[in-house]
């Protein structure tokens, strides 16, 4: 089978690594691709969201599946386009991947349908909201409704941020159409975790639970980032925990797909919050979470392929993939600056070195090839990925391997999974 996967970050990588490994694969491409993936597929120089570019490269390669990475594609119709030529291809068509690049939408849905979330009202005239503001306590969460690279979200203390966030977003329009409507919820408290189900329209298939770091610095400081490393299973997620999260979460999602007739064949990702009051959810994402997917990918023990096979036709009911006990670290090193402005093309040296210890595995990010060197292309470069018979084990293979790589300017958290 020859495949083909939209994007260029660590998730891709992770993803085309996992599918290397399936007996039924035959050939591996990538668009546009970056240092890492080009080892494993050919890469081609087409936007992720060049839809009728991506459309014309898998027509022209005959691939026979297409996997999508990215949000923004989704959130345009590549897989209603695809479908629509006849192509097999992995995600949620654009009405259901709404529920990512609609914060509205989203809310609507999990208030609909039982979903916990935080209690929050939407506005698209920025008077309203501001009314709102003055009328409510703080801390306040001010969201832009659309994609915003992850950069919409706003924690205002105070009213005066609550009033320039509103600026920014919805009258300055620093986000563009994605601020013409905001979602203004309550602050919620409690430690973070990532939930990731595949759902075939009717059944979910919930993987092994996962932490991102999403500030830029240690101690949960900075900016907020696409993340900066993930270990997975978190400590948040016991058991019974678990449970609930099937109950609570999972089961009235695909209920809700049901009855609101809304087609979903792909990757569910909530955001959570395990607030005292029990999960709330933060957000959906519909796709594969990044470096969620590096950290999933090196505990996944059955086929990838067999996985989104089964997804697609609809089969997940019958799956019952196999997870590695061990724990899984990610440690992302990322360019100097990040996620502020950055200077590209920096020479990146030891990757063979860290990868060494069989335990280990480098997935490219924001790399490229140059005069026959790796250097990097984007703010987080490289995922540094171990595994441990214990999170403290895997830590410190990760860190020791992250450690052996050397570009300038680099920038890690030392505190994943402390
Ligand atoms: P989101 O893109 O909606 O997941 O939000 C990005 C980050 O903002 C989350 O990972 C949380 O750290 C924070 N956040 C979002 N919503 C809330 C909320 N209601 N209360 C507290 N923090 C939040
Ligand atoms: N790691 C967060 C995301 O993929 O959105």
């Amino acid at each position: 089978m020859k495949i083909l996967v939209i994007g260029s970050g660590g998730r891709e990588h992770a993803l085309l690594w996992k599918l290397a490994q399936s007996p039924r694969v035959t050939q591996l491409l990538c668009a546009p691709g970056n240092a890492g993936t080009a080892l494993l597929a050919t890469n081609h120089p087409v936007a992720s969201n060049d839809l009728p570019g991506l459309l014309a490269l898998a027509k022209s390669e005959q691939v026979d599946l297409t996997l999508v990475g990215p949000d923004d594609p989704l959130a345009a119709g590549i897989v209603d386009l695809f479908q629509k030529e006849g192509l097999r291809v992995f995600g949620p068509v654009a009405a259901a991947a709404r529920l990512e690049s609609s914060k509205s939408f989203a809310k609507g849905f999990m208030l609909r349908h039982g979903i916990p979330t935080a209690g929050s009202a939407t506005f698209s005239d920025p008077e309203a909201a501001l009314v709102h503001c003055r009328a409510s306590a703080y801390p306040l969460v001010v969201k832009a409704d659309g994609l915003a690279l992850g950069k919409g979200v706003v924690i205002a203390q105070s009213l005066a941020e609550a009033e320039a966030a509103i600026h920014e977003i919805m009258i300055e329009k620093v986000f563009g159409d994605a601020g013409n409507t905001v979602v203004i919820e309550e602050f919620l408290t409690g430690p973070e975790c990532s939930l990731h189900a595949l759902i075939d329209g009717e059944n979910y298939l919930l993987f092994p639970d996962a932490k991102d770091h999403k500030r830029a610095l240690e101690g949960d400081q900075g900016l907020n980032t696409g993340g900066m490393g993930t270990i997975s299973p978190s400590r948040e997620v016991d058991l019974e925990m678990r449970r609930r999260l099937k109950v609570e979460v999972l089961e009235p999602f695909v209920k809700g797909l049901v009855a609101d007739g809304l087609t979903f064949r792909g990757m569910l990702f909530p955001g959570l919050m395990m607030s005292p009051e029990g999960p709330k959810v933060l957000e959906f994402n519909c796709r594969f979470g990044d470096p969620e997917t590096q950290s999933l990918m090196r505990r996944l023990k059955s086929d990838l392929l067999d996985l989104i096979d089964a997804t697609i036709d609809g089969k997940l009911a019958a799956a019952k993939p196999v997870w590695d006990a061990r724990a899984a670290v990610c440690i992302v090193l990322a360019s100097g600056g990040y996620p502020g402005p950055i200077e590209k093309g920096k020479v990146i040296s030891g990757i063979e070195e860290a990868s060494s210890d069989p335990d280990v595995v480098v997935f490219h990010a924001g790399t490229a090839l140059k005069d026959g060197h790796v250097v990097t292309s984007g703010g987080r470069v490289l995922g540094v990925t171990a595994l441990g018979s214990t999170l403290e084990e895997a830590r410190a293979k990760a860190y020791s391997a992250a450690d052996k790589i050397i570009f300038e300017g680099k920038q890690l958290r030392r505190d994943i999974g402390v």
